[in-house]
């Protein structure tokens, strides 16, 4: 087991640059398989995640070439085989086998997918995107048996705008015969990403990033070279944490459109921030004000920037509140935040942050990985030295996390236990 020791009260500043987002390598990597040649993904981050799909491609027998930050995806030989637990749980991604696999083979078989604790996580709307697909679902001991003799386009309208589902049902409707329209489809980045990769493959797909996304069937998906974007997440994680105790603290390697509703945010509590073409410089720059915030879909405010939000929120003069709308259970950090000095109070899906408090040191558990995330920046401005545990759950999602801390002057180790 790892754990993080944290000596809190330092002054961060230099440069942190940002990796490649997790979310759409995760997604960008099962993409691959669509195509009977070479594909090359770059700036894919070293985390845990894409370790755990890259497994699951040698699993099947796609041959990988990694040199730094770039992979190459061959599949041409791979094997349809049953994705057995050992594999799926490891992430939740891992969900895009099924679109992935169903797509090309016309047949996937994998056990539940794994990831964060945060919610139930259902993942119904995927499966009705396959079925309306012409594919027949069934469940079988926690294990997926999707398939069908020929996919066809349909007109899909999601329930809700899953980010998930909207990529898994792309997945698969690249290679259905006609038309597919995702209605009420997912905007984040990472689908635009997504859809960037499988149009540079051969695919038809217009509209990713917007509510109904269009996609003509082809029957053939080729080479190509392609770019993970920024993460917007680990990038607001830092914007947050030099917001908490920076002094010109430049977070590099950005999209800062991706992160507006992040900014727009902190600028309404009084933070400066000096944002350029693909870099924010951010100081602690108190007293803050005290902010509502509603975690919605993007372009809304991120739900994975919530509970690292929590934390600085606790620094203003007075009373904030967040709504978490997005998951059931992602307030797991808060008794943790209150045992380090915070005066948070729990109230159905809403958290009320009563500030400012002294955040002193403690030992404290990372039950999910921005949960983890906000704990490192608690830590990181607390008095004393936190010890987190679970810090596996952390390195799920930020490159280099102690590393890029280090040099802009935290003093954060790691050690296995
Ligand atoms: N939902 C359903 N049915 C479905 C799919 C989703 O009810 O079939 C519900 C979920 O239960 C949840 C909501 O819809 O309440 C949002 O789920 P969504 O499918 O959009 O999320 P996801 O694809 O499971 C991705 C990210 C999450 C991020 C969300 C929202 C990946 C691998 N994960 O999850 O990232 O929070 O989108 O933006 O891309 C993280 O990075 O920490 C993380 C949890």
């Amino acid at each position: 087991m790892k754990i993080l020791e944290i000596t809190g009260g330092q002054t961060l500043s230099g440069t942190i640059r940002i990796s490649g987002a997790k979310n759409s390598a995760v997604a960008l990597i099962p993409a691959a398989i669509l195509s009977d040649e070479d594909v090359t993904i770059c700036n894919v981050p070293a985390i845990t995640d894409t370790e755990a799909l890259c497994d699951i491609l040698v699993y099947l027998g796609v041959k990988i070439k990694r040199a730094s930050e770039s992979i190459v995806i061959t599949s041409n030989q791979m094997e349809n085989k049953k994705i057995t637990a050992t594999y799926s749980k490891k992430l939740r991604a891992s969900y895009y086998f099924m679109g992935a696999l169903l797509g090309k083979f016309g047949k996937v078989t994998m056990s539940l997918p794994g990831g964060c604790s945060i919610g139930a996580r259902p993942i119904n709307l995927h499966l009705k995107g396959f079925e309306a697909l012409g594919a027949t679902v069934t469940i079988n001991k926690n294990c997926y048996t999707i398939e069908a003799e020929e996919l066809k386009g349909a007109n899909i309208y999601l329930d809700f705008p899953s980010v998930g589902a909207t990529i898994n049902i792309m997945l698969a409707a690249v290679r259905a015969k006609g038309k597919t329209v995702i209605d009420n489809a997912a905007k984040e980045p990472e689908i635009v990403n997504v859809a960037t990769l499988l149009n540079s493959m051969g695919a038809k797909i217009r509209g990713a990033g917007t509510s109904s996304i269009e996609i003509t069937g082809v029957s053939y998906l080729g080479k190509c070279f392609h770019e993970v974007i920024p993460d917007r997440i680990e990038a607001g994680t830092y914007v947050i944490l030099g917001a908490a105790c920076g002094e010109n603290l430049k977070i590099d390697n950005i999209i800062p459109d991706h992160i507006e509703a992040l900014t727009s945010k902190l600028e309404e509590m009084g933070v400066y921030l000096d944002i350029g073409a693909d870099y924010i410089i951010v100081s602690h720059t108190a007293p803050y004000h005290p902010i509502h915030v509603k975690t919605q879909t993007y372009p809304g405010f991120p739900t994975d920037l919530q509970q690292p939000l929590t934390v600085l929120l606790t620094q203003c003069s007075g009373q904030s509140k967040i709504e978490e709308t997005i998951y059931e259970n992602r307030f797991m950090h808060i008794p943790y935040l209150n045992q380090m000095g915070a005066d948070i109070r729990i109230k159905n899906q809403s958290a009320t942050i009563i500030g400012p408090s002294k955040l002193q040191a403690a030992d404290v558990v990372a039950t999910d990985l921005r949960a983890g995330a906000a704990l490192v920046i608690a830590g990181l401005i607390a008095e004393g030295k936190t010890k987190v545990t679970n810090v596996e759950h952390i390195l799920r999602g930020y490159e280099n996390i102690v590393e890029k801390l280090t040099s802009v002057g935290a003093k954060v180790e790691i050690r296995e236990i």
